[in-house]
């Protein structure tokens, strides 16, 4: 089949029926056409590649990491969550949603449990953070950490970082007079194997203890 397309009848130069001036196959026009196309809708995402990070785009920020003293350079997009998995060599905390639905991510900041993920790493500096990796005492678990072990409080163990930090919190808070009251105050942590009960199981367990 012949995929030339046909330059219009009204065109003057074709009216006496010679040949017209151009012709194009209908294979390149439809190709040219997607390929302009293509660059005009990504025309912004290509400028935004290409744009170079400056100094004005980086910040120092000074942490203490579970009793550490830290000082390190970011970019100021960067969340709380991306410093400590990706800068500070701490990726206990756990990265679920990012979007702040699921309580993977959470830490202390200044004794207050948040999702890291939802703040970022320059609104902290001179913070005191602790995070998973901070509760052990050498080969000594932290009371929620064996508590958990205790009583199954996990099977993947990919939301357990954030359920334990969380569930110091809990108990700090004092939100533990009752199973109920645990897991009001436990309900922005997710845990997809359903570990819900035994979980608040080891919560309860610790801090009658504590
Ligand atoms: S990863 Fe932060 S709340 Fe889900
Ligand atoms: S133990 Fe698997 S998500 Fe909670």
């Amino acid at each position: 089949m012949d995929s030339t397309v046909p330059v219009p009848a009204e065109h003057p130069e074709q009216s006496d029926g010679a040949a017209a001036p151009f012709s194009i196959n209908r294979r390149k026009f439809v190709g040219a056409t997607a390929v302009v196309g293509g660059l005009v809708a990504a025309a912004p995402a290509l400028a935004g590649c290409g744009t170079e990070r400056g100094p004005e785009d980086l910040t120092t920020v000074t942490l203490t990491i579970n009793g550490a003293h830290r000082v390190i350079e970011v970019d100021n997009r960067t969340s709380l969550l991306d410093l400590l998995r990706e800068r500070a060599g701490l990726p206990g905390t756990k990265k679920g949603c990012n979007q702040g639905a699921c309580g993977a991510c959470t830490i202390h900041v200044d004794g207050r449990r948040v999702n890291s993920c939802l703040t970022l790493a320059v609104m902290h500096d001179g913070a005191e953070i602790a995070t998973i990796e901070g509760l052990a005492d050498g080969d000594r678990l932290h009371p929620l950490q064996q508590a958990f072990i205790d009583h199954d409080g996990f099977q993947c163990g990919y939301c357990t970082p954030g359920q334990i930090m969380s569930g110091m919190g809990c108990i700090a808070e004092g939100h533990t007079g009752s199973p109920a009251e645990i897991r009001e105050w436990m309900s922005g942590n997710i845990c997809r194997c359903g570990a819900y009960t035994n979980i608040v199981s080891a919560i309860a367990q610790t801090a009658a203890r504590t």
